[in-house]
């Protein structure tokens, strides 16, 4: 039995689903079943990863997990604790490529300590270190459903955004304990902002721009859901990118065989967020 935790995430949702079609047995771990919104047939249980009295039911007859990285001082201990005490054999984290940069930076250095949390339990691990997720730029959706610009800074940095579905992807098969230990991915291109606003308007058929706004625009919307330390950290990321564009890596088709998803595939897959309610404009590639 395979235990996914962050089940309502952007990957965890993904990874469920593939786990099932594949026919493997999956448990999906939320704080909030009644609104987890996962299909019928997957067996949804209640836990909190930072509150380990909620866990046993949960690990009962786990043999994998997938794991969610909860940010914080100890945060996974509980967790780790209560997943060897009930017979876990093999953990694949979440994780972010920050970790491989020279300076982590703050969202690196908590997703470093999550990876120190694991490798330093009892249990065999792997580490599955995405780039910046495609899934960001649905918070794009309101402005381009309005018929709005969409506003950001640094729009010209090259970055080389993945889809969520392929992080899933290479997640399940690290899932196999004999897989191996480290994933970094990325999507198939690198992309700028620019170049993402277009290919959403080409790809859906909407008339829609990328507008440059100061960097301290950007920040104060990041700042609502994010440390300022974690904001800060991704807008210099996003600065850096301007001279030295993130290059695309090959992890998605050494690992499935087939080649990662596009940016277009992703929108396409994303058209009602964008504002396609009735789909794809007549014509339109559907993936
Ligand atoms: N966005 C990017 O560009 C990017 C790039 C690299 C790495 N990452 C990393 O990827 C992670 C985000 O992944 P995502 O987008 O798939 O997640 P997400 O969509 O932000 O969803 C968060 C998930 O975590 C679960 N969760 C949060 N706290 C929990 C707790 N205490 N106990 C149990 N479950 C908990 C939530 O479950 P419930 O609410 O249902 O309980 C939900 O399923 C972050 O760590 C981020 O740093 C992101």
């Amino acid at each position: 039995m395979i235990l996914v935790t962050g089940a309502t995430g952007n990957v965890g949702r993904n990874l469920v689903r593939e786990l099932a079609d594949a026919g493997e047995e999956v448990r999906a771990l939320t704080r909030e079943p009644a609104t987890a919104g996962l299909s019928d047939g997957v067996d949804v249980v209640e836990g909190d990863l930072t509150r380990p009295a909620t866990l046993p039911a949960a690990l009962q007859g786990v043999d994998r997990v997938f794991l969610f990285p909860v940010h914080g001082p100890g945060a996974l201990d509980g967790f780790l604790a209560a997943a060897e005490q009930a017979g876990v054999r093999h953990i694949v984290l979440l994780s972010s490529d920050s970790v491989t940069f020279s300076e982590p930076g703050w969202i690196g250095e908590q997703h470093l300590a999550c990876e120190r949390a694991v490798a330093g339990s009892a249990m065999s691990w792997a580490f599955v270190r995405p780039s910046l997720f495609m899934a960001n730029d649905l918070g794009w959706a309101r402005q381009i459903r309005r018929g709005a610009a969409v506003r950001g800074v640094y729009g010209d940095g090259g970055m080389a955004p993945v889809d969520e579905r392929d992080i899933a992807a290479v997640a399940a098969h690290a899932l196999t304990p004999s897989a191996g230990k480290t994933y970094e991915l990325t999507g198939p291109q690198t992309l700028s902002q620019v170049d993402r606003v277009r290919i959403i308007g080409e790809t859906l058929g909407v008339d829609t721009r990328f507008e440059e706004v100061p960097r301290g625009d950007v920040r104060r919307e990041l700042l609502h859901r994010l440390p300022a330390p974690a904001a800060d950290f991704l807008l210099d990321q996003l600065a850096a990118s301007r001279t030295k564009p993130v290059q695309a890596l090959p992890t998605v088709e050494k690992v499935t065989g087939r080649p990662a998803r596009t940016y277009a595939q992703w929108v396409a897959h994303h058209a009602a967020a964008f504002g396609a309610e009735q789909g794809l404009p007549r014509g339109a590639a559907s993936y």
